[in-house]
């Protein structure tokens, strides 16, 4: 039972509001709770970047869950990796709102204006979610 954290991103589909938003987020504390699973979920209004963390197994049962929701396409894996510790630990499923605070770190770690996890290496994905977790963690996000 290895401790294992995936990061992936994906495009939302078109005409994905806050309703779908807000239930994702409720499935996934729901289920995350009763798996220990933890991580993050950041959103912007065309692509996801999330980190699951947990056992292998659970972590890559989740993946594949995940890679056939129909609200959500071309899911590609940023980073896979064991790690020592889980970044996210006080979270079933963080959630990262736009704010100007989370907009600044992520310009940080991006190539052109706009947010686009395609266009990002594994290592700034990981930085970047790792000074996330930092603010999340001061709760001024
Ligand atoms: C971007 C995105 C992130 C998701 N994250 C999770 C998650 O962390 N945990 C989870 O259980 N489901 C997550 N889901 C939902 C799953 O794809 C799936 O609908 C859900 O796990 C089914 O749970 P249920 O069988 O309890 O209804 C996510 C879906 C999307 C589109």
């Amino acid at each position: 039972m290895h401790l294992t954290r995936i990061t992936y991103c994906s495009e939302i589909i078109k005409n994905i509001g806050s309703e779908e938003l807000s239930d994702i987020l409720e499935v996934s504390r729901r289920n995350n709770e009763k798996d220990s699973i933890t991580g993050v979920l950041l959103f912007n209004s065309n692509f996801f970047l999330q980190c699951l963390e947990g056992s292998r197994e659970v972590v890559n049962r989740l993946y594949s869950r995940i890679c056939c929701d129909k609200r959500h396409h071309n899911v590609q894996i940023v980073a896979y990796s064991e790690v020592s510790k889980r970044q996210f630990a006080d979270w079933d499923m963080a959630y990262l709102p736009w704010t100007e605070t989370t907009r600044k770190i992520i310009a940080q770690y991006s190539i052109g204006a706009e947010f686009n996890p395609y266009q990002m290496s594994a290592q700034s994905a990981i930085e970047l979610l790792d000074d996330l977790g930092r603010i999340l963690q001061k709760g001024d996000n």
